[in-house]
């Protein structure tokens, strides 16, 4: 399962990106406007840390307006993944990008209807919001990425499912089991992966044991 992060904090990226374990980046315009800077800076930014796949989100709601955002935003770097809404408009333009060769996300999908159309449209990602989807219906996100993997595998679709509103590590485990290609997760969500409780009472007890053998390694 491939690991994104979902954020527009460079500093923060970098030294995630260090640990080997990044594979790509999702942005949104509300992550941008976090970050006080201009677009294309903080995409070129993010696409000079990472060498995987880093979406940079349209804003235009209408098909030619997002196929003239999306080609300049293709035009930052060669792993900009272009993102669209799951509208009609956002599927137009996707069907579009694909037979321009420019690789796309579409986002904000909460229905295994709206994730069919997406791969018809030649999507290369589709981003099941998770998260979004347990606030209002208690807890069904995941069976949404389930029944897209099943639809997804009847018709052999390639368009990659991106579980995207990532609140927990369990989420993510959720997500991988429920056949999820790849995850976006906020860095706090990301950190937390690392930690279980058992390792840190583990550690310390071998730490320990070991310093009473007076012994070095090296
Ligand atoms: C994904 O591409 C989105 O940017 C992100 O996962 C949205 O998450 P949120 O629901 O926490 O805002």
């Amino acid at each position: 399962m491939q690991l994104f992060l979902d954020t527009t904090d460079t500093a923060v990226l970098k030294d995630l990106v260090a640990t080997g374990l990044v594979d790509g980046v999702t942005t949104n315009p509300t992550l941008i406007a976090k970050s006080g800077r201009p677009m294309a800076e903080v995409i070129a930014e993010i696409c000079d840390l990472v060498e995987g796949p880093v979406s940079a989100e349209a804003v235009a709601v209408d098909a030619e307006g997002m196929l003239a955002e999306g080609r300049k935003l293709a035009g930052i770097a060669p792993n900009v993944v272009v993102k669209v809404p799951l509208t009609r408009a956002g599927l137009i333009a996707t069907a579009e990008f694909a037979r321009e060769g420019i690789q796309t996300n579409v986002t904000l999908c909460f229905s295994a209807a709206q994730a069919l159309l997406a791969a018809k449209a030649g999507a290369t990602y589709v981003s099941p919001f998770i998260g979004r989807l347990d606030d209002q219906t208690n807890g069904s996100g995941i069976e949404l990425i389930q029944t897209i993997r099943t639809v997804y595998d009847n018709y052999g679709f390639d368009t990659e499912i991106l579980a995207a509103s990532i609140r927990t590590a369990a989420h993510v485990t959720e997500s991988a089991l429920a056949g999820a290609d790849c995850a976006t997760l906020p860095p706090a969500v990301f950190e937390s992966l690392f930690k279980h409780p058992l390792t840190e009472t583990g550690l310390q007890q071998f730490l320990s044991d070991w310093a009473k053998t007076g012994q070095s390694i090296l």
